[in-house]
């Protein structure tokens, strides 16, 4: 499969915009699937770069309810009149993060596109077809990311912790390999790929990914101790890895000495052949 990096906060070159969100575009055999949107239109402008037709998408997934993976759906709604969006049963809810000087910011999606017909909702797990899965349901065990203690939602009146019920996590098998793709793995990626064993959905042979070892609101990257705990549990698998937008430069770097080879980065301009 192809997978081309449409949107990420980094770029290969000038060519390319980049901003902070995440949209990867996937090609196999039978399907072109759109897996998040980016936080504006750019990854309709990237993709146009990189040849991508995104008329031809015939499936979507948004991870979950931030703006920068969902901020590109009103743009994608009026490029392609044909996919399917699956997006988690507790989407559109209300998301928050909150500054260092204690406001509360809205970083949820756009509720006005709520009415459109094209959401399928889902719940749990479900098969998409012959080749692709989602999965939620997992809990932040261990090594969950510090940076969610920023991030809040609102239930009924009251604001309170995100719970991530949200988050959903997708696998594409083809030809003998098991791709797991996660969004912002705001449950931890090391929990979210030890739920998918547990689950029996199998072990990924590659992983991909922004890991949220970067917290946004505080402008501060994960302390680097749970970063080298991760890196070293990561290590002990027999996946590849690539990795990318908030996931942050500094805890990249970390991971990359650990891991070596077996982790790559994912800017936008990028593709990768797996
Ligand atoms: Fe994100
Ligand atoms: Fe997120």
């Amino acid at each position: 499969m192809i997978i081309k990096t449409l949107a990420e906060n980094t770029a290969v070159s000038e060519a390319f915009g980049s901003e902070h969100g995440l949209s990867l575009y996937i090609e196999t055999a039978k399907h072109h699937l759109l897996f998040d949107m980016g936080a504006s239109a750019l990854f309709a402008e990237n993709a146009a770069k990189m040849g991508v037709d995104l008329s031809t998408v015939d499936i979507a997934v948004l991870s979950h309810d931030h703006y920068d993976h969902g901020g590109g759906l009103k743009k994608f709604l009026e490029l392609n009149q044909k996919a399917k969006i699956h997006v988690s049963a507790q989407a559109f809810g209300k998301r928050y993060a909150k500054s260092p000087d204690g406001k509360y910011k809205y970083i949820g999606i756009d509720e006005s596109l709520l009415s459109h017909d094209r959401f399928v909702f889902v719940s749990g797990y479900m098969r998409i077809n012959e080749e692709m899965e989602l999965f939620s349901g997992v809990r932040p065990v261990k090594f969950a990311p510090s940076g969610n203690k920023d991030l809040f939602m609102m239930r009924g009146d009251s604001m309170v912790p995100d719970d991530f019920a949200h988050e959903q996590n997708l696998i594409i098998r083809e030809g003998g390999k098991v791709v797991l793709i996660a969004g912002c793995a705001h449950n931890g990626i090391v929990n979210i790929i030890e739920h998918m064993q547990t689950a029996g959905y199998g072990s990924p042979t590659h992983v991909i990914g922004g890991f949220h070892l970067y917290n946004r609101s505080a402008d501060r990257d994960e302390d680097p101790e749970l970063v080298g705990r991760i890196g070293n549990r990561l290590n002990e698998t027999d996946s590849q890895y690539y990795t990318c937008h908030c996931t942050g430069i500094g805890s990249y770097n970390i991971l990359k000495t650990i891991m070596g080879d077996r982790i790559g980065y994912l800017a936008s301009g990028s593709q990768i052949l797996i």
